[in-house]
């Protein structure tokens, strides 16, 4: 079965309003020569306040190239939930994905398997798509324990869910080890850990699922290491971070990832 690539830009918490819309803009002109069905599915997730403007430049272009997505959101509709985020104002300005489970957002603001699991059901359930994020420190990988933990992450993040929306949602194996870091990990290695993550999927949702489901690498993607990932039989796109920040070196990964569209 062949998958479309996605090739999704993390913005963390970089770029205010003008410099987000330079950057989208920079990346649409970027691809402008390229037909749509010759890219990949291209994401960008600027932080919150740039949404409205990032989504205000996107339908201004008109070229439909470019999705949009938020880096977190909170799980309940609405409340007194001081700081939160829903879905359904992230989904006011029309974006298509959310990231979820992000190593930051779990090391530094506690998000726990449990907490994914509840945003990747909402996420479903409001008609978006999760991009689910997995992955294992180093301590971990030299523990030997890395699949065991992968494992662990995707089959709490996918509970409850239908074989039919694990299908549509995508995941991000990020070994922390590699993020922001210039240590990309080797693309065999990163290969047999995605092959692993789908043998996961199977195993809670089935074949059909696991076959359909969009598998990313993440953690220090630029535009000399994504022919290589590409190359391989699992890896279906990146998610990237530095990289991503600069429209020539995001437009060259996109370019990259062309390949296997
Ligand atoms: P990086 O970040 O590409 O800068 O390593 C990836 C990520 O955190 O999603």
């Amino acid at each position: 079965m062949t998958r479309r690539p996605v090739i999704a830009g993390n913005w963390k918490m970089h770029n205010d309003t003008a410099e987000s819309v330079a950057l989208v803009n920079g990346i649409m002109e970027g691809v402008k020569d390229i037909d749509k069905s010759a890219l990949p599915e291209v994401v960008v997730a600027p932080v919150f306040t740039s949404i409205p403007a990032v989504s205000e430049a996107i339908a201004k272009c008109g070229c439909g190239k470019v999705a949009l997505a938020a880096q977190n959101c909170y799980h309940e509709v609405k409340g007194a939930y001081t700081g939160e985020v829903s879905i359904y104002m992230i989904k006011e300005f029309k974006a298509d994905y959310i990231i979820i489970g992000h190593s930051e957002r779990r090391q530094y603001f506690s998000e726990t398997d449990e907490m994914v699991n509840k945003k990747a059901v909402a996420i479903l359930n409001a008609g978006l798509t999760p991009i689910i994020c997995c992955g294992e420190s180093l301590e971990q990988r030299e523990a030997g324990v890395t699949d065991a933990h992968i494992a662990a992450q995707i089959t709490k993040a996918l509970e409850g869910i239908e074989p039919s929306d694990v299908a549509k949602s995508v995941i991000a194996y990020e070994p922390i080890w590699a993020i922001g870091t210039g240590k990309t990990c080797d693309s065999v290695e990163a290969n047999r850990v995605i092959k692993t993550i789908r043998a996961v999927v199977a195993n809670v949702a089935g074949a059909g699922a696991a076959d359909k489901v969009r598998i990313l690498y993440g953690g220090s993607v630029n535009p000399s290491t994504i022919d290589e990932q590409m190359a391989q039989s699992d890896i279906d796109g990146a998610l990237v971070g530095g990289a991503s920040l600069k429209a020539d070196s995001f437009v060259d990964i996109i370019k990259g990832a062309c390949k296997g569209v």
